[in-house]
């Protein structure tokens, strides 16, 4: 799974075949997309046009809550595959847990189930708590690959990071950027004075630092290029631990534990 990928939430339809192929272009072979973000075709029109090999492309998508339980998250998948035209997809994700329905164990059974049949390579969760995730080994036998959670300066997960790396899950981080917050955070913006980096690329290399897997969006051509060269740089461990302590525990998004929109 490539380290940095590029996320489509919040990217409308009508733009998002010719942003994707702008992220093609600037390197990312990675696209995070969902049932949800009303995209899926579009995102598939776009690695189709760019002529770049299927197996060299890495593409995820994600169920949303309406379809929660074995039967619907099935045919949930065949819709996705039919809107991104895709044979076989390489990551599967449970978009949200909505624990208080019950079905999220049901849900990975079928994500099982496709990943037997070879139609998903591998099979993963979004969301989770380290309650959830714990339920989820326990009662598949099966640890998702994959748990994509809000992650930034500002919210560093530490302790569920910590859970992760214990049992072998890939921490993915959505608003990796903290959705644009974090980039007037003075102390960022000391170290990317100190590095000749911009405020974004030293988030990025954060992350990169860290182990996270992280999926920045934007719809710019030059800031998706930007986000891209993180590679030819590293901040020192000092310089990883200011960025690390300025974690207040402050989610952009919604609480896992609470959040039940479109649940069934
Ligand atoms: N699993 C989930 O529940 C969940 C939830 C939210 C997001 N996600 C995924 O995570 C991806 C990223 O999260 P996100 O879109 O919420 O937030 P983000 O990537 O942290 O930030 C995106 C925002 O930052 C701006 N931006 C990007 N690069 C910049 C740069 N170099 N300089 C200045 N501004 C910059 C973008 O503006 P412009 O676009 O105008 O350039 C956009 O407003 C999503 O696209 C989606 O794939 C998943």
């Amino acid at each position: 799974m490539p380290k940095l990928g590029f996320g489509v939430f919040k990217v409308a339809a009508e733009e998002a075949v010719g942003t994707v192929a702008a992220a093609l272009q600037a390197g990312y072979r990675s696209i995070d997309t969902a049932a949800v973000y009303g995209n899926e075709s579009e995102v598939g029109r776009a690695l189709r046009e760019s002529g770049i090999p299927r197996d060299e492309l890495f593409v995820t998508t994600k169920l949303w809550n309406d379809n929660q339980g074995y039967d619907a998250t099935l045919r949930a998948f065949d819709d996705s595959m039919k809107r991104l035209e895709l044979d076989q997809l390489d990551l599967y994700l449970i978009h949200w847990p909505i624990a208080k329905s019950g079905l999220f164990v049901d849900t990975f059974r079928a994500l099982q189930s496709l990943k037997a049949q070879g139609r998903v390579t591998s099979i993963g969760v979004s969301n989770f708590t380290r309650a959830n995730l714990e339920r989820i080994i326990e009662e598949t036998g099966e640890t998702p690959a994959v748990n994509q959670i809000e992650l930034h300066p500002y919210l560093a997960q530490n302790d569920l990071r910590a859970f992760h790396t214990a049992h072998g899950i890939v921490t993915e981080a959505w608003s990796p950027l903290g959705r644009g917050a974090e980039l007037d955070d003075p102390v960022i913006g000391a170290i990317a004075g100190e590095t000749g980096r911009t405020v974004a690329q030293v988030i990025l290399r954060w992350h990169m630092q860290l182990g996270n897997v992280a999926i920045p969006k934007s719809v710019t051509p030059s800031r998706i290029a930007e986000n891209f060269a993180v590679f030819d740089f590293e901040l020192t461990d000092e310089q990883v631990s200011r960025i690390t302590d300025l974690d207040k525990g402050s989610r952009i998004g919604p609480d896992p534990d609470t959040f039940d929109v479109g649940a069934p």
